[in-house]
């Protein structure tokens, strides 16, 4: 042992010495002294000396998981991080929380989503840190994360994997997921074969890493940075690259700093923070669900999320982001283009440049740090948008009075102004069932119904993009009305309405939906209407009313208890704090 580890020795086994580092939030045996003790007594197990565990303690959120490709580059992160933390002198912890990938999540990764953020909460609270540094990237881990560390209060850093790199395929550039639904659409209408299908799924993903295109993931990328949660310009690098190392190391350097400066979550995550992100994900046509997400991080902080205000600063936010599946590019143009600072500049004068970022410094400060732009074609300039008005619409009727939404950037402009008739599946089983059966009697002209995907009826699975019904797709039919009160990947693209709320498992109008019945969808004048009399939804509603899902036991049990609906973030009740404000504040 060295002189200085036995000097501090006796000084730092005493609890009244710091509530830093170390020693925070003892396991309670009614002897803070003991425990205290007890602690250090197995960490020297792992070797540390007294010297390193004067540091300040830098939390890593280790998400890298065999089932989640999508951090496949965790490991690498993390020694970056770490690299970073000990530059600025403090001592690295890097510690597993739950990870979720798309598809390796039955029923679906949004039903984990409220776990990974109650894991995320408690295992910042229950170890020691000062300040932590969130690893996430695929999906529903940002969103967690974000919610869990807005819970538990801490200076906190997000850490964004980064996107994957994009494949070909025949000399045609690819990248999941959009293509992924190009290709599987095309070989549905029998435009190509298994074997080219079977060449295709060797492509969509050339490396480890998140989803290429602007799908939740990116979306969910932008928004952190937008939120102030990255350090600058950490959206945009791809997993593989040195830049994103570097965004990593810089990453841990700034978690010490934070953890000096006590600069924690609440002031950075304001209301002003929250509506830059809402301008960010309208001008990047970000992904539907990035509404929801957003909603339920805003949510952990006291602020409730107005859909008829978003709707408002909607139109009047232009898509600027060039990228699929709005647009053509991928992330690693975005990525070359300059990333989030080429977009938040041509943004600049709908922002609050006055938020605080986790450097300390405000939004403004970032973008001018950033330096003057430079000639590139994926952000496009406000006065020449790919979309005029921001990429999502907020829609209400009688069919959803709590609001439901649709991303018009990504929508057939023919079908936004569309009257149809219902074709009613009643669940996922029965869709599966029927849709591509020759003897279902729809057109192109119909509108398809999908019921008891909502929180409760499935815990919202992104199954609101339907499939086209094989004999329409046979026919050449590229897209038809869809509305459910599920969700959508943030990869996909046609005219679909979402998030239905109330949802029909609890009632909604959605499920007195029948076939036949006319709806009318009016994106120009934000409606959704079921052209049928209240008098017979009455009817209807009385001859059979819902059943709510239940069940016995477990994590389920908790689920079906207390998730909320998709306008509340679709997080659970008993998470969130009172309500102290509403976000955004456009008249
Ligand atoms: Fe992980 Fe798309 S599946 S980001």
């Amino acid at each position: 042992m060295s002189s200085s580890d036995n000097k501090n020795n006796s000084h730092s086994i005493n609890p009244a010495a710091s509530e830093d580092g170390i020693s925070k939030g003892l396991a309670n045996y009614g002897d803070r002294g003991f425990s205290l003790f007890l602690r250090k007594a197995f960490i020297k197990g792992a070797g540390f000396t007294d010297t390193a565990l004067e540091r300040p303690v830098i939390g890593i959120t280790n998400t890298g998981s065999a089932y989640n490709p999508c951090h496949g580059n965790a490991p690498q992160l993390i020694e970056a991080v770490k690299r970073g933390v000990m530059l600025a002198g403090g001592l690295p912890m890097d510690f597993p929380t739950i990870s979720i990938h798309e598809s390796f999540s039955q029923p679906n990764s949004m039903f984990l989503r409220n776990l990974m953020s109650m894991d995320t909460e408690e295992l910042l609270r229950a170890q020691p840190m000062d300040a932590v540094v969130l690893i996430g990237g695929c999906d529903k881990t940002v969103p967690a994360q974000l919610m869990g560390a807005a819970s538990a209060g801490l200076p906190a850093v997000q850490l964004i994997t980064g996107s994957m790199l994009t494949g070909s395929h025949r000399s045609e550039r690819v990248g999941a997921c959009t293509d992924c639904r190009r290709y599987w659409g095309k070989f549905r209408a029998e435009e190509i074969d298994a074997e080219e299908i079977a060449e295709v799924n060797k492509q969509l993903v050339a490396s480890v890493g998140t989803c290429s295109v602007m799908g939740t993931a990116s979306t969910m990328a932008c928004i952190a940075e937008a939120l102030g949660m990255t350090v600058p310009g950490g959206a945009s690098p791809p997993a593989v690259t040195a830049d994103r190392m570097r965004i990593a190391e810089q990453s841990g350097t700034l978690a010490v700093e934070i953890a000096r400066k006590r600069l924690t979550i609440d002031k950075v995550l304001t209301e002003k923070a929250f509506e830059n992100a809402m301008r960010v994900l309208l001008a990047i046509g970000g992904s539907t669900n990035g509404i929801v997400h957003l909603t339920a991080i805003a949510g952990r902080m006291g602020f409730e999320m107005d859909l008829k205000a978003l709707d408002r600063m909607g139109r009047e936010t232009p898509v600027l982001l060039d990228l699929k599946p709005s647009g053509q590019h991928y992330m690693e143009d975005f990525h070359h283009a300059g990333g989030m600072a080429t977009l938040l500049r041509e943004l600049k004068p709908l922002l609050h440049l006055d938020a605080m970022t986790v450097t300390g410094r405000t939004l403004g400060e970032e973008i001018e740090a950033a330096g003057p732009g430079f000639k590139q074609d994926v952000v496009k300039t406000a006065k020449n948008p790919i979309y005029p008005q921001g990429g999502i619409a907020v829609l209400q009727g009688n069919l959803a009075p709590g609001g439901a939404i649709i991303k018009q950037s990504a929508a057939n402009p023919k079908l936004m102004e569309h009257e149809g008739r219902a074709v009613v599946f009643e669940n996922l089983e029965d869709m599966a069932n029927r849709i591509d059966s020759p003897d279902l009697d729809v057109t192109v002209d119909d509108i398809l119904v999908l019921k008891h995907i909502g929180p409760k009826g499935a815990a919202m699975p992104e199954a609101g993009y339907m499939p086209i019904p094989k004999k329409l797709a046979v026919a050449g039919c590229k897209d038809i009305v869809r509305i459910s009160d599920g969700r959508m990947s943030g990869t996909a693209f046609g005219t679909i309405v979402l998030h239905v709320t109330p949802e029909s498992a609890i009632g909604g109008p959605l499920a007195y939906v029948q076939n036949g019945d006319r709806i009318r969808l009016s994106v120009e004048k934000r409606e959704l209407s079921l052209l049928v009399s209240d008098a017979e939804l009455a009817r209807r509603k009385a001859e059979k009313p819902a059943v709510v899902p239940t069940a016995q036991r477990g994590y389920r049990k908790l689920f079906l208890q207390s998730v909320t609906q998709a306008d509340k973030g679709a997080d659970f009740d008993f998470l969130m704090p009172p309500m102290t404000g509403v976000v955004p504040k456009v008249k």
